[in-house]
């Protein structure tokens, strides 16, 4: 899977984001090592703290189904489906990918208009980054 191919996926994703609110539709593709693909958007709330992102929509579908491993995620985003800049993964989001992705090879792919497309490491949109690394130590003693 090339990184446009994903893109384009992102952008079909969009389309059934939910954004009444915002008018800000987003969408996701995340690829599973196996070559599975789970597409997300992000889905708003009239109390507004239940919105779920496109990226952990995806994620939590892949999850919910089995996958554990990935290798990476395209998103796009903007006002009503014009994704004229990157819209990059919120900080919740983020946390999210650390907690299954690792964290120098995963791969964030952002998509905009015209085919332009920038991609990063999971690293480097999340220096220093908390990630169940960290509890190692703990855990090892708890086995
Ligand atoms: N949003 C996402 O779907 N992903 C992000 O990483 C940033 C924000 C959504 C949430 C909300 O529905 C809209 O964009 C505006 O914040």
């Amino acid at each position: 899977m090339t990184e446009p191919e994903l893109i384009e996926l992102a952008k079909k994703a969009a389309k059934n984001a939910y954004a009444p609110y915002s008018h800000h539709t987003v969408g996701a593709a995340l690829l599973c090592k196996n070559g599975k693909v789970f597409l997300g958007c992000n889905i708003e709330n009239a109390a507004y703290s239940p919105t779920n992102c496109a990226e952990r929509t995806a994620f939590f579908k892949a999850v919910s189904e089995g996958e554990r491993e990935f290798s990476a995620i395209a998103v796009v985003g903007g006002y009503e489906l014009d994704f004229k800049d990157y819209f990059a993964p919120c900080g919740v989001c983020r946390q999210v990918m650390a907690e299954f992705c690792d964290m120098s090879t995963f791969k964030v792919i952002l998509g905009k208009n015209g085919g332009e497309f920038k991609t990063f490491t999971l690293e480097e949109i999340l220096p220093f980054g908390f990630s169940p690394q960290n509890l190692k130590d703990r855990t090892e003693k708890d086995a």
